[in-house]
Formats: structure tokens, sequence, C-alpha cells
């Protein structure tokens, strides 16, 4: 198995109190992972910055929305370990003038950005290939990394973290996990830890964007590569996977105002979720436990505070 690079430490779970539902949640602080609090990528680019280490490549291409937390966490990894930083940042209309939230910090830590159209985002890997081809051309060694940092050499960040969870799961008796979906490595890699570690527990996804039927696919394709490529002795299936639509709203990275509530009431518990990942996951969780028979479960905060900077105006109307 690929060796990660050690920069998160073990975080730790816990209570939420104050909120008055029937379950007990747990809340995994995922947010609390290394390198300027980097959230759930730090554990995908432990792995994938090892392996582009291990390749002996020296400049790291990766792609995203304007607001991405991967490609600042990738901006910050790339600073870290002395490699240089191309990140293809999708963008409606004109760049914006002054930087905030994530692009400030990719900004600041040196990355260079290129503005890519929504049209060309759709073609975003082949945009990579060819720019590392003009790379390798100046002598640089390339290593591009796929949207989200997920495919099968992230995921392994998320089977460490339920290898993290198992104690505490059998302990406790927790009866579900929920995570966000928003590229499909996190829950890939949860689901590989869950069938290897044998936990009986419900593992539930919620959508941020797209459709159950893209990320069923997405997920598992990660899934059989991580199976195939590092020899794991288990059998993955869509039947395995618990995927919740209906918490999106009118789109990716679109608040609405049931949800700038979640995390607001939240807040006041001293918890910081943000608009896009975790605060339509929070949301969408305690809609979906009341349909449940769960006593006790754990929601993983994925990080992702500094795009609440982008989002100022919207969660400036739910302070009251
Ligand atoms: C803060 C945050 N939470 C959750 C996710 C979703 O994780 P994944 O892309 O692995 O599905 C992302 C990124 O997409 C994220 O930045």
């Amino acid at each position: 198995m690929l060796k990660p690079l050690k920069i998160t430490k073990k975080t730790p779970i816990e209570e939420i109190r104050g909120l008055k539902t029937s379950t007990k949640i747990y809340i995994k602080r995922d947010d609390l992972t290394g390198l300027l609090i980097s959230g759930n990528k730090a554990r995908k680019l432990e792995y994938l910055i090892a392996d582009a280490k291990n390749k002996k490549c020296n400049t790291i291409l990766t792609c995203g929305g304007i607001k991405s937390n991967h490609c600042r966490t990738t901006a910050a990894f790339a600073q870290r370990f002395g490699f240089e930083c191309h990140l293809f940042l999708r963008v409606r209309g004109k760049p914006q003038k002054i930087y905030t939230g994530n692009l400030l910090l990719e900004k600041l830590l040196g990355a260079t950005v290129h503005y890519i159209t929504p049209k060309q985002y759709e073609s975003r890997d082949e945009v990579m290939e060819a720019y590392a081809e003009r790379l390798k051309r100046k002598g640089k060694r390339p290593y591009i990394i796929p949207v989200g940092g997920s495919n099968e050499i992230g995921s392994l960040g998320y089977l460490d973290c339920m290898k993290e969870m198992k104690g505490f799961i059998k302990k406790e008796k927790i009866a579900a996990v929920y995570c966000a979906v928003g590229s499909g490595g996190t829950y890939a890699g949860l689901l590989l830890g869950k069938k290897l570690l044998n936990l009986k527990i419900d593992l539930n996804g919620i959508l941020v964007c797209d459709t159950i039927e893209y990320f069923k696919k997405e997920i598992l394709g990660i899934c059989e590569k991580a199976i195939d490529k590092f020899n794991m002795s288990i059998k993955i299936g869509e039947d395995d996977m618990n995927l919740i639509d209906g918490f999106i709203g009118k789109g990716y990275a679109i608040p609405y105002p049931a949800e700038l509530k979640t995390i607001r009431r939240m807040a006041k518990l001293g918890i910081i979720l943000e608009p896009v990942y975790t605060g339509k996951t929070f949301h969408g969780m305690l809609k979906h436990l009341r349909k449940t028979r769960y006593k006790k479960v754990i929601f993983i905060h994925t990080g992702g505070i500094f795009s609440i900077f982008a989002f100022a105006r919207e969660l400036t109307e739910v302070i009251d």
C-alpha cells in the first residue's frame, strides 16, 4: 500500500450538545486536519502528493470551481512540499479583481491560476493534459490530480478516517455515518473502510451536486480501481451505497434560506459550517434523521471554512 505523507493527526470525535434532536449526533472534526486547517482534502492529498513525490514529479496540476477547497489545499501542499502548482478554476463571466476566500489564499500561497470557462471545464482532464504536455516540453515533470482529489489514491485518506473511527463506532454502537458527496472520493474511501473493517453501519452520503446515478457510477469506479490496485479482498456494488438527494437546492454552491438558518444555528453552538458542502449536508442529515430510528450517528465535518467569506452577503441576511 502507498505510504502517505504524515500531516494529519487523528482528529477528535465530539458530541454536539444543545441541538434537541432525539438522535445523539457526534461530529468527526475533520475540519481540523493538518496544514492550514485543510478539511477532507488534506487526507486525500497526503496520498496524492506522496505518489507525486514517488514518481519524481515537480509540478502539480489540478482543477475545481472558483471557490474550490481542494484547489486551495493543493496550493498549500504544493507550497509545503516544494512543487510548482497550476490551478484550473472554472469561472462564469469575468474573474474577480479583488480576491477573496480560497482564491485569495491560493494566490497568496503562490499558485498559478488559469481561469477556464464552464464549457472548457466540461473537458477539464483534456485541458490539464494538454497543459501538462506544454510543461513537459519545458522540462517540468507534471502530476495531474483529478477534481476533488477523488481517485483510487486520494480515497485512501478516507479509508484511514474510517480506521480512526472504528473503535468509537463499535464502542458507542453508532448506527450511521453521514458525509457530503461533492466529487465522491470521501464517500468511496469510507465505503472501502466500512467493507474492509466489516462495520455494520449505514454510510449515508448527502449529494451537494449532480445525481444519484452519476455518483453511483463515479464512486463504484473509484472503489473498483482501489480494490484492484491495492489488492483489497472485498467486493463493492451499487447496492452498498446509501446516497441521499434532495438537499442541493437550486444547484451546486447556491445556498438556500433553510440551509443558511441551520448554519447559523450550528454556529451558535460553536460549529462553523459553510454553504457549499457541510451546510447542505448537515441540514440534509437533520431532515433525514427524522425518518430514521438511529440512536447515535457521526457527522463528518469535512471543513471548507474559508469559503464562508465568499458568502458574506447571504450569511449576513440570517444573522438576527
Ligand atoms: C469542505 C468539503 N466537504 C466535502 C466535500 C466533498 O467531498 P468529495 O469531493 O470527496 O465528495 C468537499 C469537496 O468536494 C469539500 O471541499
